[in-house]
Protein backbone atom coordinates (compact mmCIF):
# COMPACT_ATOMS: atom_id res chain seq x y z
CA UNK A 1 0.00 0.00 0.00
CA UNK A 2 1.35 3.44 -1.21
CA UNK A 3 2.10 5.70 2.43
CA UNK A 4 0.72 8.81 2.11
CA UNK A 5 2.52 11.86 1.87
CA UNK A 6 2.21 12.85 6.00
CA UNK A 7 3.52 9.80 7.15
CA UNK A 8 6.51 10.37 4.55
CA UNK A 9 7.08 13.78 5.62
CA UNK A 10 6.70 11.98 9.80
CA UNK A 11 10.07 9.60 8.68
CA UNK A 12 11.73 12.20 6.96
CA UNK A 13 11.47 14.61 9.88
CA UNK A 14 12.15 11.58 12.33
CA UNK A 15 14.87 11.03 10.77
CA UNK A 16 16.06 14.38 10.89
CA UNK A 17 15.59 14.71 14.18
CA UNK A 18 17.66 11.35 14.90
CA UNK A 19 20.78 12.13 13.11
CA UNK A 20 20.85 14.71 16.62
CA UNK A 21 21.45 11.55 18.82
CA UNK A 22 24.42 10.41 16.75
CA UNK A 23 27.82 9.35 18.36
CA UNK A 24 29.99 9.96 15.50
CA UNK A 25 32.64 11.00 17.03
CA UNK A 26 35.29 9.63 14.46
CA UNK A 27 33.74 10.08 11.19
CA UNK A 28 31.65 13.22 11.71
CA UNK A 29 28.91 11.62 9.62
CA UNK A 30 25.76 12.34 11.71
CA UNK A 31 23.05 9.94 10.72
CA UNK A 32 19.54 9.32 11.33
CA UNK A 33 16.91 6.86 10.43
CA UNK A 34 13.20 6.33 10.67
CA UNK A 35 11.52 3.17 9.81
CA UNK A 36 7.72 2.48 9.16
CA UNK A 37 7.12 -1.02 11.05
CA UNK A 38 3.87 -3.03 10.56
CA UNK A 39 1.67 -2.08 13.12
CA UNK A 40 2.16 1.83 11.83
CA UNK A 41 4.43 2.89 14.27
CA UNK A 42 7.37 4.52 13.01
CA UNK A 43 10.75 3.74 15.18
CA UNK A 44 14.20 5.84 14.81
CA UNK A 45 17.95 5.36 15.44
CA UNK A 46 21.43 6.83 15.02
CA UNK A 47 24.49 5.64 13.73
CA UNK A 48 26.61 4.56 17.10
CA UNK A 49 30.19 4.36 16.44
CA UNK A 50 32.92 3.06 18.91
CA UNK A 51 36.58 3.28 19.41
CA UNK A 52 36.95 -0.07 17.90
CA UNK A 53 35.69 0.91 14.65
CA UNK A 54 34.63 -2.08 13.28
CA UNK A 55 32.02 -2.35 15.93
CA UNK A 56 29.98 0.97 15.07
CA UNK A 57 26.74 0.66 13.85
CA UNK A 58 24.83 2.54 11.51
CA UNK A 59 21.33 4.43 12.01
CA UNK A 60 19.61 2.18 9.58
CA UNK A 61 20.37 -0.73 11.56
CA UNK A 62 19.46 0.90 14.74
CA UNK A 63 15.90 1.79 14.08
CA UNK A 64 15.06 -1.59 12.85
CA UNK A 65 16.68 -3.49 16.24
CA UNK A 66 14.54 -0.91 18.28
CA UNK A 67 11.64 -1.56 16.00
CA UNK A 68 11.98 -5.40 16.34
CA UNK A 69 12.83 -4.76 20.43
CA UNK A 70 9.33 -3.44 20.69
CA UNK A 71 7.89 -6.82 19.01
CA UNK A 72 7.66 -5.38 15.29
CA UNK A 73 8.29 -8.12 12.64
CA UNK A 74 7.81 -6.21 9.58
CA UNK A 75 9.55 -3.09 8.29
CA UNK A 76 7.06 -0.99 5.39
CA UNK A 77 9.43 1.66 4.41
CA UNK A 78 13.29 2.98 5.79
CA UNK A 79 14.22 6.63 5.57
CA UNK A 80 17.58 7.59 5.91
CA UNK A 81 19.29 11.04 6.13
CA UNK A 82 22.94 12.11 5.79
CA UNK A 83 24.24 15.29 6.20
CA UNK A 84 25.78 15.28 2.69
CA UNK A 85 25.13 17.00 -0.34
CA UNK A 86 24.23 13.79 -2.31
CA UNK A 87 21.52 11.20 -0.94
CA UNK A 88 23.80 7.95 0.66
CA UNK A 89 21.56 4.81 0.08
CA UNK A 90 21.87 2.53 2.72
CA UNK A 91 25.18 0.50 3.24
CA UNK A 92 25.39 -3.22 2.36
CA UNK A 93 25.17 -4.81 5.55
CA UNK A 94 21.83 -2.45 6.34
CA UNK A 95 20.28 -3.71 2.60
CA UNK A 96 20.76 -7.12 4.57
CA UNK A 97 18.78 -6.24 7.75
CA UNK A 98 16.21 -4.47 5.60
CA UNK A 99 15.34 -7.74 3.67
CA UNK A 100 14.85 -9.78 6.92
CA UNK A 101 11.86 -7.65 7.75
CA UNK A 102 10.82 -5.77 5.00
CA UNK A 103 11.84 -7.77 1.51
CA UNK A 104 9.19 -5.06 0.05
CA UNK A 105 10.11 -2.07 1.55
CA UNK A 106 10.30 1.32 0.65
CA UNK A 107 13.80 2.90 0.67
CA UNK A 108 14.45 6.83 0.71
CA UNK A 109 17.22 8.72 1.16
CA UNK A 110 17.35 12.62 1.98
CA UNK A 111 20.15 14.96 2.60
CA UNK A 112 21.02 18.41 3.39
CA UNK A 113 21.07 19.43 -0.45
CA UNK A 114 17.42 18.36 -0.67
CA UNK A 115 18.43 15.62 -3.11
CA UNK A 116 16.53 12.08 -2.22
CA UNK A 117 16.67 8.51 -3.45
CA UNK A 118 13.12 6.85 -3.54
CA UNK A 119 13.73 3.07 -4.41
CA UNK A 120 13.05 -0.01 -3.16
CA UNK A 121 15.32 -2.99 -0.90
CA UNK A 122 14.59 -5.70 -4.15
CA UNK A 123 15.95 -2.91 -6.28
CA UNK A 124 18.80 -2.22 -4.09
CA UNK A 125 19.82 -6.09 -3.11
CA UNK A 126 18.28 -8.31 -5.93
CA UNK A 127 18.16 -11.66 -5.27
CA UNK A 128 18.68 -11.42 -1.30
CA UNK A 129 19.77 -14.16 0.55
CA UNK A 130 16.80 -14.57 3.46
CA UNK A 131 14.57 -16.58 5.34
CA UNK A 132 13.27 -18.75 3.00
CA UNK A 133 16.52 -19.87 2.14
CA UNK A 134 17.12 -21.53 5.29
CA UNK A 135 13.56 -23.63 4.82
CA UNK A 136 14.00 -24.72 1.41
N1 LIG B 1 26.39 5.25 8.21
C1 LIG B 1 25.07 5.08 8.55
O1 LIG B 1 24.70 5.17 9.73
N2 LIG B 1 24.19 4.81 7.56
C2 LIG B 1 24.48 4.80 6.23
O2 LIG B 1 23.59 4.59 5.40
C3 LIG B 1 25.87 5.04 5.78
C4 LIG B 1 26.89 5.10 6.86
C5 LIG B 1 27.34 5.58 9.27
C6 LIG B 1 28.32 4.50 9.65
C7 LIG B 1 29.45 5.34 10.24
O3 LIG B 1 29.15 5.62 11.59
C8 LIG B 1 29.40 6.63 9.46
O4 LIG B 1 28.11 6.69 8.88
C9 LIG B 1 30.45 6.73 8.36
O5 LIG B 1 30.42 5.64 7.52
Amino acid sequence: MPLSPPTLRRLEKAALTAAKSAHAPYSQFRVGAAVLAGSGKIYTGCNVENASFGLSNCAERTAIFSAVAAGEQKIRCVVVYTPSLHATPPCGACRQVINEFGPQARVIAVCRSGERIDTTLDALLPGAFGPGNLSD
